[in-house]
């Protein structure tokens, strides 16, 4: 999708010709700047009841008298925030998306001048109200046909929404692939597959992308990710994918992204009930991939790499064993009490790893536990770190982007529940405070960096009738990994 500006003098948005034009009303009243066409239009819909100017509220209009363009769509924008803005805007493309709109006019009225937010909010929107499955859906529905979407402003103040635009249809872009990624099923989205992803992206955008196998990962001593991997026939793969926008010398930001393609619970099986859903949680893998994309797109000016370790979790004559003491790349033992909880331990040979890039900040994301998804919901992810600026970033980037966190605690106390009496360190503890416990285990392999969690259990997929992955936390993370370059 295309995103522009265009300045438009004073009465002009009624005679822009174009399919569809959105007008998104910042405040409870009729805004005196709005021009007189469409003001009596608003006015008309409002007083016949079939509009009201109250979040969420939208109304279509066809070929209405006195404006050129033949669809008109009135939206409620609540404060004018970029948070109210992309709820107005999602909500009239879902309306727009099936008919004939190819191009798309926005415009926010009843805020005295759009901002950079503004745009990021318009593309982000956009482009995800059109995003449409269709790899393995050959009955699929036809892709809309909205192509370029355009943000008209007045005199002098096209330059911060264009920088939004563009920084919005980066993030877009990178949460496409993410969705992209984590949509597909298990048996197509494979440890393999990723690792071409990987690749396919490192040539699109310019990203030096290495792939580790088997050999390689033993010759390491990564036995701990190795201990997961090998219930499976897929092979496992580790991705090293960097992306160099500042000096050589400067330190990079590490993501590390957590890539089951498929999480059966191994020998500790999970219930058949919604297993399916287990194919999403390579959501931190996913975003990872996505960060990179955006972060390229957008020539930032920093350092970024991308660690993926990825298998499949399964049960087989070969698989992990309750019970089972494994030997970390830090040369730690971990008993393997439950090999469902497998996530932190590919992640924690990982971080080891991430020890050599003398990294200024490494964040991990992880759908991890269930744990946080009962703690926090579907709305907010779980941010875990002792690092008080790092965690002040994380959260002001979320918010910035859309896509919050939520910090939750890191006390020694719960470490407690990680004590074995076979290896260094338990994999799991009891049920109560799982996801902090899960943190609290990769914080023991992280003591080197400077390091955060994200537990995106909850965000990175919606559950129900549309059941499908969210690209979060791309959005965080992009806002996140730009602010390191200022
Ligand atoms: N991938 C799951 C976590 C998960 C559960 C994500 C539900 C999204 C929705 C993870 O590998 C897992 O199985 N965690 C266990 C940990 C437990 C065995 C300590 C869990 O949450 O039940
Ligand atoms: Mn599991
Ligand atoms: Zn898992």
């Amino acid at each position: 999708m295309d995103f522009k500006t265009q300045t438009l003098g004073a009465g002009a948005l009624a005679a822009l010709a174009g399919d569809a034009l959105l007008v998104a009303v910042a405040g409870k009243t009729v805004p005196e700047s709005l021009e007189p066409a469409l003001a009596a239009l608003l006015h008309g819909v409002i007083d016949d009841g079939e509009f009201a100017l109250e979040t969420g509220k939208f109304v279509v209009l066809h070929r209405p008298r006195g404006v050129k363009a033949a669809r008109l769509v009135f939206a409620a924008a609540g404060d004018g925030s970029a948070r109210a803005l992309r709820r107005a805007t999602a909500a009239a493309i879902a309306a727009l998306k099936s008919g004939g709109t190819r191009r798309l006019v926005v415009a926010l009225v009843g805020v005295a001048a759009p901002d950079d937010t503004h745009g990021e909010a318009v593309a982000t929107a956009a482009a995800e109200a059109v995003y449409l499955y269709r790899h393995t859906k050959p009955s699929a529905p036809v892709p809309s046909r909205l192509s370029s979407v355009v943000f008209a402003v007045a005199k002098g103040q096209a330059a911060p929404v264009d920088a939004g635009l563009r920084r919005g249809a980066a993030i877009a872009s990178g949460v496409e692939l993410a969705r992209e990624c984590a949509n597909r099923p298990g048996n197509h989205c494979t440890p393999s597959f990723l690792a071409q992803e990987a690749r396919r992206l490192g040539r699109s955008h310019g990203l030096k992308v290495e792939v580790l196998g088997r050999p390689e990962l033993e010759k390491l001593g990564m036995g701990s990710f190795l201990a997961v991997a090998k219930g499976s026939d897929e092979p496992p793969r580790f991705i090293v994918a960097r992306y160099q926008g500042a000096a050589a010398r400067t330190a990079p930001v590490v993501l590390v992204g957590k890539g089951i393609t498929f999480d059966s619970g191994g020998i500790s099986i999970k219930p058949a009930a919604e297993m399916d859903e287990m194919k999403f949680d390579m959501g931190g893998a996913a975003s990872v991939l996505g960060t990179l994309k955006a972060v390229a797109a957008l020539k930032a000016r920093v350092n970024l790499i991308g660690l993926i370790p990825s298998c499949e979790n399964l049960p087989s004559a070969r698989a992990l064993k309750p019970g089972d003491v494994v030997t970390s790349l830090s040369g730690r033992t971990i008993e393997v009490l439950n090999t469902d909880a497998e996530g932190r331990l590919i992640l924690c040979d990982a971080l080891t790893y991430a020890e050599r890039f003398a990294p200024a900040a490494v964040v991990d994301i992880a759908t991890l536990t269930g744990a946080c998804v009962i703690a926090l919901g579907h709305h907010r992810s779980g941010l875990f770190s002792a690092d008080e600026t790092l965690a002040t970033e994380l959260l002001s980037a979320g918010e910035a982007a859309g896509d919050p966190a939520w910090r939750m605690p890191l006390d020694d106390e719960y470490d407690e529940a990680l004590k074995s009496s076979f290896a260094d360190v338990a994999n799991v503890g009891p049920r109560a405070g799982g996801a902090i416990t899960a943190a609290k285990f990769l914080q023991r392999f992280s003591a080197k960096l400077r390091w955060a969690h994200l537990d995106i259990a909850g965000t990175a997929w919606k559950s129900g009738a549309a059941k499908g992955a969210t690209g979060r936390p791309v959005p965080l993370l992009t806002h996140f990994v730009l602010a390191q370059a200022k």
